[in-house]
């Protein structure tokens, strides 16, 4: 079976310090559940410390972003070379990444390859913004964005990718207020497992995780993953709550599949 997949986005939040706070309550607070794995994703600066930390039977970690040369003068970037045997997982296109630092379509398939290169499992965010929403766009940016970023895979290496839905226009952090409607969100991701079937066939579609994230919170959890075909969530704003993130994890825990 097929566990739910739940990834804490901490995005550039807590020092050190702070996240070894962070670390501690939710160790304290949540259990290893047979159908839930839970990912947390901190800045790069505390993904050492931390994983020193956590019990890694109940986290694993992802890193927000790394750049896709394995090394050399690149000043200020961090590899996936690096990050391999740290992390299990890797943001990759996340919508910040693409309107605050202009990553295109282009780097972001090379930054999926390099993940994979590495062994790193990569989380492809894809969503549209609210303009795109407005013009009807959806559709074809989804496609743009899930057919661009796998272009470099083999069709094995392509099983490997998470792929998440995130519409824009719902992330607290541009001003959603609540996830998109469980309609809008099955309308997605059937889309972009057709977009999988068409390219790469019917059983790799199936077995493709497709994830959901933007103004995810305890309340909303079930619902979203009652929805068929959606294997997890992405909560940004509420992974840096203790109480909100064990109890998201928790509801997803009595989610039957
Ligand atoms: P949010 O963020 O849950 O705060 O909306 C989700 C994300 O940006 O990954």
């Amino acid at each position: 079976m097929k566990k739910f997949l739940i990834v804490g986005n901490w995005k550039m939040n807590l020092n050190v310090h702070e996240a070894s706070i962070l670390v501690k309550r939710l160790d304290d607070h949540i259990k290893i559940q047979r159908n839930v794995e839970v990912v947390i994703a901190p800045n790069l600066l505390v993904l050492q410390p931390i994983s020193r930390e956590i019990d890694k039977r109940k986290f694993k970690l992802a890193a927000q972003n790394a750049y896709f040369v394995d090394e050399g003068a690149y000043t200020g970037e961090v590899s996936f070379t690096m990050l391999r045997h740290l992390v299990d997982y890797a943001l990759v296109g996340h919508s910040e990444r693409r309107i605050y630092f202009n990553e295109s379509l282009e780097t972001i398939r090379d930054k999926v390859a390099a993940a994979v290169r590495n062994d790193i499992k990569p989380i492809l965010c894809v969503g549209e913004t609210a303009q795109e929403k407005k013009d009807n766009e959806t559709k074809r940016v989804l496609h743009d964005q899930v057919t661009t970023a796998l272009s470099n895979l083999t069709p094995e290496e392509v099983e490997n990718v998470v792929i998440a839905y995130e519409p824009v226009w719902a992330i607290s952090t541009f001003g959603g207020d609540r996830p998109a409607q469980p309609e809008e969100i099955k309308s997605a991701i059937d889309w972009i497992r057709s977009i999988i079937r068409d390219l790469y066939g019917h059983s790799i579609a199936k077995d493709q995780t497709v994830i959901y994230g933007a103004s995810v919170e305890p309340e909303f959890v079930g619902e979203i993953l009652g929805l068929d075909g959606v294997d997890g969530l992405l909560p940004g704003a509420a992974s840096l709550n203790y109480a909100k993130f064990t109890k998201i994890v928790e509801a997803a825990a009595k989610v039957s599949r």
